[in-house]
């Protein structure tokens, strides 16, 4: 039985398989409608989410299988003290996969210890997020035809988000990669994934402050908000949220095949004027995250589709 807590946890070679299988999926829906016929997937979040959950519930949907679950600690056993593993022992009386979100970094690896189904870590704390990497990737290799050889801007809160810090693991292990983070000093990356995955890999990456002087070189953009429930303090949010607001006059300085990814959900960093140009790829990054969760869940659960 596997587990998926990190983007890691999958070789290149298997990252492959499943990006295939996503773009299969995609050409093919009816193909996969009934593959999970009597399977049943727990949707545990402990944090709010619209579109991890609800694409996990979609996608398993789609794959002919049933959904339940809590989308709050406070609508579940939480509230009055039960501990992640007692719950997960007793989920995986009631279902056959889960995706767990939880404000506490680690406790979808500590769920997976006690599980006897297979556990997705669906956004633990400012850690990772590995299914949004998967989307991520997917997006990319589907509109870039390649996940190697470019340059990727990562702007925002880079100290708190955690879909860059799976989306950098990820990357490392294609070549050629080069990466510019842009940042205000007081949300750059953690030490851990500078020093400890950039530099440890000999990465080629720089900082910077100001978008305008990188986004001329990239071929990516990836945009993040600035994660207000992992700040101490409401005033150092309120500096810090509109430090970057992407719009039509910046987008003027970038290349005519610049992509624009962003997570989601937006707040003001990119302005809804951005929307309609088509180098704008965050709507139809949200629609291959359904594709890429059928993707895993087939995978996880060793279901074969002939
Ligand atoms: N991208 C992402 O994780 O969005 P949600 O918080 O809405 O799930």
């Amino acid at each position: 039985m596997r587990h998926l807590m990190s983007p890691l946890d999958l070789s290149v070679e298997e990252l492959d398989r499943l990006l295939d299988l996503a773009n299969d999926i995609e050409a093919n829906p009816s193909r996969y409608a009934h593959s999970c016929e009597g399977k049943k997937l727990a949707t545990l979040f402990y944090e709010p989410s619209t579109r991890t959950r609800l694409s996990f519930e979609a996608a398993m949907l789609n794959l002919g299988g049933s959904v339940l679950g809590f989308s709050s600690a406070d609508s579940s056993s939480a509230a009055k003290g039960e501990s992640v593993s007692d719950t997960i022992r007793i989920i995986s009386c009631y279902a056959d996969i889960c995706a767990m979100r939880h404000p506490k970094e680690g406790a979808p690896l500590v769920a997976s210890m006690k599980s006897s189904i297979p556990v997705i870590n669906a956004g633990d704390g400012g850690h990772q997020h590995p299914t949004q990497t998967l989307t991520d990737l997917l997006t990319i290799r589907s509109l870039k035809g390649r996940l190697d050889n470019f340059t990727i801007g990562l702007c925002g809160d880079l100290k708190f988000g955690r879909t860059v810090h799976s989306l950098i693991q990820a990357l490392i292990r294609y070549p050629n990669v080069r990466f510019i983070l842009i940042s205000p000093e007081e949300l750059r990356l953690p030490d851990n994934i500078r020093d400890g995955v950039l530099r440890k890999n000999n990465q080629d990456f720089r900082e910077e402050v100001r978008l305008e002087d990188a986004i001329p070189e990239l071929d990516l953009l990836y945009m993040t908000r600035v994660q207000r429930e992992r700040f101490f303090n409401e005033e150092d949010y309120i500096r810090m949220k509109d430090f970057y607001i992407l719009d039509r006059e910046k987008m003027k300085l970038a290349k005519e095949d610049m992509l624009v990814l962003h997570p989601l959900p937006r707040v003001n960093e990119i302005s809804t004027e951005v929307d309609d140009d088509p180098r704008a790829v965050y709507f139809k990054q949200a629609q291959y995250g359904v594709y890429v969760r059928m993707a895993l869940i087939l995978t996880l659960l060793e279901v074969e589709v002939c």
